[in-house]
């Protein structure tokens, strides 16, 4: 039987979501924390687990958390979905919009999930190329949303892979748009500081996701959240996967939440660790670092991009190698570690080409 007829064609091109991970030591590639559970927070993931019944589904809802996230940022509980990821809700957001009238558009380069989703849901989609700064260039943003009926706008706030925030005034000629649904990705949130949360209230054209993934160091757990109108959280649900969230991931989500306090530290000294990785890089002549805004930096190097890659990764530091032709030509991402794995990187870097750090 040739099982090949029974596929849909249309997914033919694509392959599934892998990422190299040759050996090495130190892992700077994925824009994770670098930081596990601190041991006061362990232990009460160790006690809790001793509460959980394994053999109950969890909360359908995950109200408790829901609560819990709602206290944190501040808005009513009922604006609030959680999901396996980030990724999982903006899979989601796709499915309730997918329908033959409505146009994705994203920046090129972007987070690489966008482009993913739009071709499984078979939502037809236009990249728009970010400028030579990676910067929304906002009067082709606008002829092109003013060319489709009915417009879903995917934005990473900072924008991933190149970690700077886009400009404010564009986003907000896009939210003034009554064609345009804005999705708001905000994983990198909790290192930049800035945010359109608040906007959800007057925006009900506004959606935002956002990630224990980065800054509270709980990418292994798989739980994200994103805050929107109502209407739009309805929508969601009817799509949304009954028990969409283990139980585990409940528990723990709801633990660093309470003790969130804790990792302040953490993100202080990824930031701090962030200016010093940048002006270091910055001093290399052939390196070019593009100002961040997130935990991690994107670098352009007039030397061969998988050159330097291996380099690196001979000195056991995994970096990622984003090298394309057009804006990324050379191109590698850095996520920043602790401050030993940043000296490692550095290190790295320079040793084999003869120069000083
Ligand atoms: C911009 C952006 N959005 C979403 C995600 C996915 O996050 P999550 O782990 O919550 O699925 C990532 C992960 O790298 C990301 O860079």
């Amino acid at each position: 039987m040739e099982l090949k007829q029974f596929f849909r064609a249309d997914l033919s091109e694509l392959s599934p979501y892998h990422v190299e991970q040759p050996d090495h030591c130190v892992k700077l590639d994925a824009n994770e924390s670098p930081f596990d559970l601190p041991n006061e927070i362990l232990k009460e993931v160790l006690k809790e687990i001793g509460k959980l019944r394994f053999h109950r589904y969890p909360d359908p809802s995950s109200n408790r958390l829901r609560t819990a996230i709602s206290g944190m940022i501040n808005v009513d509980k009922d604006l609030v979905v959680v999901g396996n990821g980030s990724d999982e809700l903006i899979s989601y957001i796709f499915q309730i919009f997918a329908k033959s009238d409505v146009r994705a558009f994203f920046p090129s380069p972007t987070f690489s999930m966008y482009r993913i989703f739009a071709q499984v849901f078979g939502v037809p989609f236009t990249e728009i190329k970010l400028g030579s700064n990676f910067e929304l260039v906002g009067e082709t943003w606008q002829s092109y949303l003013d060319k489709y009926p009915k417009n879903l706008v995917f934005l990473a706030y900072p924008n991933n892979p190149t970690g700077n925030l886009f400009s404010e005034n564009i986003l907000h000629q896009i939210l003034s748009r009554s064609d345009t649904i804005l999705i708001l990705d905000e994983a990198y949130f909790e290192f930049s500081g800035k945010s359109f949360l608040s906007l959800v209230h007057q925006h009900p054209n506004l959606i935002v996701t956002r990630t224990f993934s980065k800054a509270y160091g709980l990418a292994g757990i798989r739980c994200g959240y994103m805050v929107a109108h109502p209407d739009v959280v309805s929508e969601v649900n009817k799509v949304r996967m009954p028990y969409n969230l283990n139980r585990f991931s409940q528990a723990v989500a709801m633990l660093i939440i309470k003790y969130r306090e804790i990792l302040k530290p953490y993100v202080n000294s990824i930031l701090e660790e962030r200016k010093r990785v940048y002006d270091r890089l910055v001093a290399i002549d052939w390196c070019r670092p593009i100002p961040t805004d997130s935990n991690f930096i994107l670098f352009q190097t007039s030397k061969p991009a998988d050159q330097v890659f291996n380099k690196v990764l001979s000195h056991g530091v995994l970096i990622r190698n984003l090298s394309r032709p057009g804006l990324l030509e050379n191109c590698l991402r850095v996520t920043i570690g602790t401050a030993e794995e940043n000296d490692q990187f550095l290190h790295a870097i320079t040793d084999d080409f003869g120069e000083s750090v």
